[in-house]
């Protein structure tokens, strides 16, 4: 198998999972969005300011209920992503709460070949990395995209955490996985559900997924002629990292952050960057 095949089948699966996400559940809170609060990921780290008047590019969107919170911020949002349900599912939502944001069926990395705008700023995150087999290709897309002087913003799954397994009657993770790879992608078999719903049913069990260095993820920006504002690293997570080891070790504060039960921040579980062009 090449890239071409592993992003299909993780598309194939994606479509999937987007059918069950749009359904919602207390990762995505669709009917609470709604009835008019805010996106599943309010909590952001404060980093972005405010984005009414402004152009953005919304890069692996999902079914877009963040997409649509931004446009109800007042910005000009385009979202783009690979699944042809979540990009009809997001279309769906933003008639039904009577927003503005735009959707674009595609794989990131082609998104050129279809999109001749520039953007005041380029967001992506939770979730998007690890589905990327060539970080290089899309800090190039992201630069392609961004106005002189606009910026891009990032926030992720720390690499770190991927090195780590739990036993189930531990509450001390163990360093198991390698931090460097091969540039091969890891497959990932999965009995059944997806992370926001590990419940449901599925009939896509196996997805590729490409872990990324740090140093991968700042250097492939910087040599795509972005300059980094900051690095930022959180001991908290926008999920619960564990939950498939030991679901308890992390508890969900009143901001809706997975952290480890006695706070004392033991591992870096996520990270952001901006980086300006
Ligand atoms: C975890 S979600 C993104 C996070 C988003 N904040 C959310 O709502 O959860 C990952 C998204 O990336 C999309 N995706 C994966 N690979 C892609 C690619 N090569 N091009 C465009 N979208 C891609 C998937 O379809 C999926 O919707």
């Amino acid at each position: 198998m090449d890239n071409k095949d592993y992003i299909s089948e993780n598309q194939k699966a994606w479509d999937e999972w987007a059918d069950i996400h749009i359904k919602g559940s207390l990762f995505y809170p669709v009917e609470q969005f709604k009835a008019g609060k805010q996106g599943w990921s309010p909590n952001i780290p404060d980093d972005i300011g405010p984005v009414a008047g402004k152009s953005i590019l919304h890069l692996q969107c999902h079914f877009g209920m963040d997409t649509i919170m931004w446009a109800g911020q007042g910005a000009h949002i385009t979202g783009v992503d690979f699944s042809e349900k979540a990009v009809s599912h997001a279309r769906a939502l933003n008639r039904e709460v009577g927003k503005n944001a735009e959707f674009i069926r595609s794989d990131i990395y082609r998104l050129p070949e279809i999109l001749e705008k520039q953007y005041d700023i380029v967001l992506t995150y939770y979730g998007t990395v690890v589905w990327l087999p060539d970080l290089p290709a899309w800090a190039k897309v992201i630069a392609h995209f961004l106005k002189p002087g606009g910026f891009f913003y990032i926030a992720d799954g720390h690499p770190f955490v991927n090195m780590l397994d739990m036993d189930k009657n531990s509450d001390k993770p163990k360093f198991v996985y390698p931090y460097f790879t091969s540039g091969n992608p890891e497959k990932i078999e999965s009995s059944t559900g997806t992370y926001a719903n590990p419940d449901a049913a599925t009939k896509n069990k196996v997805t590729y997924q490409w872990d990324h260095s740090l140093g991968d993820i700042v250097n492939s920006l910087i040599d795509a002629g972005l300059k980094i504002d900051f690095l930022h690293e959180f001991p908290f997570s926008f999920y619960n990292v564990f939950y498939y080891s030991n679901k308890d070790i992390l508890v969900r504060d009143s901001r809706g952050w997975w952290r480890f039960k006695d706070d004392v921040g033991h591992f870096p579980l996520m990270f952001s960057v901006k980086a300006k062009h």
